[in-house]
């Protein structure tokens, strides 16, 4: 039997942000990055809120890649405040701190029996990590240097709200590590060993909306429909990666991110190329029992109009179309092009590797990877072709 569900309620498109001002009287905790205070963002935030509610508390600590102790500040922020609502307004970082923030706090108050229904609304500022529709959220051990994607349904924000104009400053590079983050979110999730045809069809959207609008973003962050449209798809994607998962892009990018400090699309953007490789699995191939991995891979180059002749004709061209649009906004091809030094990358393989494949998106990759193969593909990730 399979199971797909929407708990989050989803506001979208100019002027979402005006669905806040049905708040009333409620005392409001705000957990946001400090770009969003010295920005001025917060304000349009506050604009909504203020009127009609007294309490707002705004903790604005949050880092990329949110470390163990934001969290733990951030629950004692939290109990002080007491809030109805947590509000989290930034990028994955924010809105995966402040779930986390949340959990931990609820996890406290059921030790003291303590029940208070919280309202949680994530407003992405990124359209990148769909995390405002998803049970996860990633956070980082620095002493370690690894990152721990939590999950859990309690993380579920009870509404998003989507409006482009608060993605209009983000600036080229982040454009684009994001934006193919959202495309390794969909494709990761259609090729997914939990994929089925409720996943598939927001997938396909996203991947859609990515192709046609990632790059018109990029060149122009004021344009208007562009940011909407990747707004959405960062969204939609999410609703496939929250119930499918994901795969062993994102295991590398999980590690490489902790290990390299490489944001985290910037990782995804590196190793996708040689992950569809690797999964569709077409080299020395003959006979045309290809897997269903590179079926549908190639059921997506197909939709992307790319050439696709046969199976193994459309998982190339859509390697290809990957690197392109890679290319296209301007992103390392490699890690050594993303600036890691090949004494550190050798030192770190076996490491690499064996947590990778610890990493909990292995569990969902089509194809099952063994230490070895994952070591050659962070080789292939280091040397770039
Ligand atoms: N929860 C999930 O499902 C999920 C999925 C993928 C990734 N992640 C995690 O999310 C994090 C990455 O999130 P992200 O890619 O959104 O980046 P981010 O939240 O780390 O933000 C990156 C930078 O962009 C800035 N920024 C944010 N909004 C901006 C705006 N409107 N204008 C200008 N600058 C802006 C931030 O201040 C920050 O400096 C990583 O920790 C990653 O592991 C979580
Ligand atoms: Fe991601």
């Amino acid at each position: 039997m399979n199971h797909f569900q929407i708990k989050t309620s989803i506001h979208f498109g100019t002027d979402a942000l005006s669905s806040l001002q049905r708040i009333e009287n409620k005392r409001i905790f705000v957990v946001t990055d400090p770009f969003m205070i010295k920005s001025g963002m917060i304000d349009k935030v506050k604009l909504q809120l203020e009127e009609k509610n007294e309490h707002i508390t705004i903790f604005h600590n949050i880092v990329p890649d949110p470390p163990l102790e934001n969290i733990v500040n951030g629950i004692q922020v939290m109990s002080a405040a007491d809030p109805d609502v947590v509000i989290a307004l930034g990028g994955g970082s924010a809105i995966d701190a402040a779930k986390a923030i949340c959990l931990f706090n609820n996890r406290l108050n059921q030790k003291e029996a303590i029940t208070k229904e919280v309202t949680f609304i994530a407003i992405p500022t990124t359209s990148g990590t769909g995390s405002e529709v998803t049970s996860f959220s990633v956070v980082t051990d620095r002493t370690k240097n690894v990152k721990y994607p939590l999950v859990s349904d309690e993380m579920l924000p009870t509404e998003a709200i989507l409006d482009p104009e608060l993605v209009k400053t983000v600036p080229p590079f982040i454009t684009a590590d994001t934006g193919i983050d959202v495309l390794t979110h969909a494709l990761e999730a259609y090729v997914s060993t939990l994929s089925s045809d409720f996943t598939d069809a927001f997938s396909e959207k996203a991947i859609r909306l990515v192709f046609a609008y990632l790059e018109k973003s990029f060149r122009n962050g004021e344009d208007h429909l562009s940011r909407e449209k990747m707004h959405n798809a960062s969204c939609i994607a999410g609703l496939a990666f929250n119930t499918a998962s994901l795969g062993i892009s994102h295991s590398m990018a999980h590690i490489i991110g902790a290990k390299f400090h490489i944001p985290h699309g910037r990782s995804n953007g590196i190793v996708l190329p040689y992950v569809i490789e690797y999964n569709a699995h077409i080299k020395g191939y003959t006979d045309r029992s290809f897997s269903i991995a590179a079926s549908k891979y190639a059921e997506i180059a197909k939709l992307l109009n790319l050439p696709s002749s046969d199976t193994r004709n459309g998982v190339k061209n859509l390697i290809i179309a990957v690197k392109k649009l890679r290319k296209d906004l301007g992103m390392p091809a490699s890690l050594k092009e993303a600036g890691v030094k090949k004494e550190e990358f050798y030192q770190e393989l076996d490491s690499l590797a064996e947590i990778a494949m610890k990493d909990k998106c292995t569990i969902t990759n089509p194809r099952s990877p063994s230490i070895g193969d994952l070591k050659n593909l962070f080789e292939q990730a280091f040397l770039g072709n």
